[in-house]
């Protein structure tokens, strides 16, 4: 049987990198479901279908196939009709984009079976909104990671400007509360943390820190 580790929390909460190390150090597969979401939002834009329910939306699904490999090197690449999207769907756009469409059910409902069919095969550490939720509700370990909207958009904000984006922080902290709103007020699968998650916040502490502290309550509950 192998193992899943699920990782919810909101958007800049450090999810991807903290999972990431934690799932090198621990020699488990990291998912981050997220990219799956932001490849459909990629979708819609380029096909300049709005991301709102509807039928234009399911036309949409039932033509485009998204699917999730790796790298050489292990890292996550997501393709979109064959086509590497990986980078192109870390723009600010598409982070709106894709929170939109996430709470579109027929969207989630597409994702679903892909993201627990990666968790059969091998161990995973999966990150997203609604992985210990929805996703698997069985998952071996449940942590919720968070910080308050402030220090999640100072993080990304420095991100951003270190591969060279021209963005202000004011925007990125309003990016941050509208995505907050929107991933935890929509009616599906929202973003909350499972009763048996363990709560994990990096507000004050360090990258580092928060990779041991993951990888402490991992070990600790699995
Ligand atoms: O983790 P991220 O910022 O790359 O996710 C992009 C959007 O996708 C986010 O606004 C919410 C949505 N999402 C989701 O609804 N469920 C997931 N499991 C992962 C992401």
């Amino acid at each position: 049987m192998s193992i899943a580790i699920a990782i919810d929390g909101p958007a800049g909460a450090g999810k991807s990198t903290i999972s990431k190390s934690a799932a090198k150090k621990l020699g488990f597969i990291y998912i981050d479901t997220g990219a799956l979401y932001r490849t459909v939002g990629l979708a819609a834009t380029r096909a300049n279908v709005e991301p709102v329910e509807g039928k234009e939306v399911d036309e949409l699904l039932s033509k485009i196939n998204v699917e999730l490999t790796f790298n050489d090197k292990g890292e996550q690449i997501v393709l979109l009709d064959k086509e590497d999207v990986s980078r192109l769907i870390r723009t600010p756009e598409a982070s709106m984009t894709a929170s939109k469409i996430s709470a579109i059910p027929s969207v989630r409902a597409y994702l679903l079976d892909l993201q627990r069919n990666m968790a059969k095969k091998d161990n995973v550490i999966m990150d997203g909104r609604d992985i210990g939720t929805v996703v698997l509700p069985n998952a071996d370990v449940k942590i919720f990671l968070t910080a308050t909207p402030e220090a999640r958009a100072e993080r990304r904000y420095k991100e951003l400007i270190e591969k060279g984006m021209d963005v202000k922080y004011e925007d990125i902290l309003n990016d941050v509360k509208t995505r907050d709103y929107n991933d935890s007020h929509r009616e599906i699968a929202p973003l909350k943390q499972a009763d048996d998650a363990v709560l994990a916040d990096t507000t004050e502490i360090g990258l580092q820190e928060s990779i041991d502290l993951i990888i402490k309550i991992i070990k600790e509950h699995s």
